[in-house]
């Protein structure tokens, strides 16, 4: 199928209208629903939603290790059918180096992500599955300072999944909020627009950030709570699982 269309090419990275249904032992399971995004080059994308919901099957499909049952992903003009050096991803819950603490982990991960190849060419896209949900408050504090400089060096375009509201607000230029499953979708799209570089002490005072924030834990905690479990005021829905991270350099 030739995705490229002139329409599209404006857009660097075109998740077009993906649907996947899985089969299982009680049937056919449609996990997503017309998802669809275009993002734009060096542009950093959150997306959040409550567990189950897709969002690591979504970032799958854009690594290319899942194909969609329905539409498909073009990246530069080209449909992604593969994972390939322009997409570097870092998985949920998968040790890189397990003798490692955990914040080493993550940093081996993160300049594994920013180093150069061989070939000298650089990974574009990077792809994050809660990179940073398991470490501590002060280390990830740390963590998301150094990849907000690297990401204004860089320039690479960033689609990072994350449970931490304010880590979202912070780090983004829009929060892409999923509506739960089955057949999940983009629920709403919120645009962050507070100047870089950020400062997470001048924010945190900042009734634009707050406004932002605010959004987030609406649409998570009373538009699409998770059926079946009550809201709480618990922003990081962390499983408390152990920390891991994992880095295929494609
Ligand atoms: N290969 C598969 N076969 C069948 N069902 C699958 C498969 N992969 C994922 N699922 C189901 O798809 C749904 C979405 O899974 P996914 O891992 O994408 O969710 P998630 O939003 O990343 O969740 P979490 O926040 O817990 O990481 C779940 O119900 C999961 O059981
Ligand atoms: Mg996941």
């Amino acid at each position: 199928m030739n995705r490229t269309r002139c329409n599209e090419m404006n857009s660097y990275l075109n998740i077009d209208h993906i649907s996947i249904t899985f089969p299982t032992d009680n049937g056919p399971l449609n996990v997503l629903k017309d998802v669809k995004l275009e993002v734009k080059q060096g542009e950093f994308i959150s997306l959040i939603g409550h567990s189950g919901c897709g969002k690591s099957t979504v970032l799958n499909i854009i690594a290319g290790l899942l194909n969609a049952t329905e539409g498909g992903v073009i990246l530069e003009g080209k449909e992604v059918t593969e994972p390939g050096p322009d997409r570097a991803v870092v998985f949920q819950h998968h040790s890189l180096m397990p003798w490692l603490s955990v914040y080493d982990n993550v940093r081996l991960a993160v300049d594994q992500l920013f180093k150069k190849t061989k070939s000298k060419q650089e990974r574009k896209v990077l792809l994050m599955d809660e990179p940073f949900g398991a470490l501590d408050s002060l280390t990830r504090t740390h963590m998301q300072d150094s990849l907000m400089e690297i990401q204004a060096r860089l320039n690479n375009t960033v689609i990072m999944i994350t449970h931490d509201v304010d880590e979202a607000v912070l780090l983004s230029d829009r929060i892409v909020m999923m509506s739960n499953g089955p057949s999940a979708t983009i629920g709403e799209i919120l645009d962050i627009d507070l100047p870089r570089p950020r400062d997470r002490l001048t924010l945190a005072e900042n009734p634009t950030y707050n406004h932002y924030r605010a959004e987030v834990v609406k649409f998570l905690h009373e538009r699409h709570t998770q059926p079946g479990v009550p809201a709480s005021n618990d922003d990081n829905e962390s499983d408390g699982e152990e920390p891991a991270l994992s880095l295929v350099a494609g």
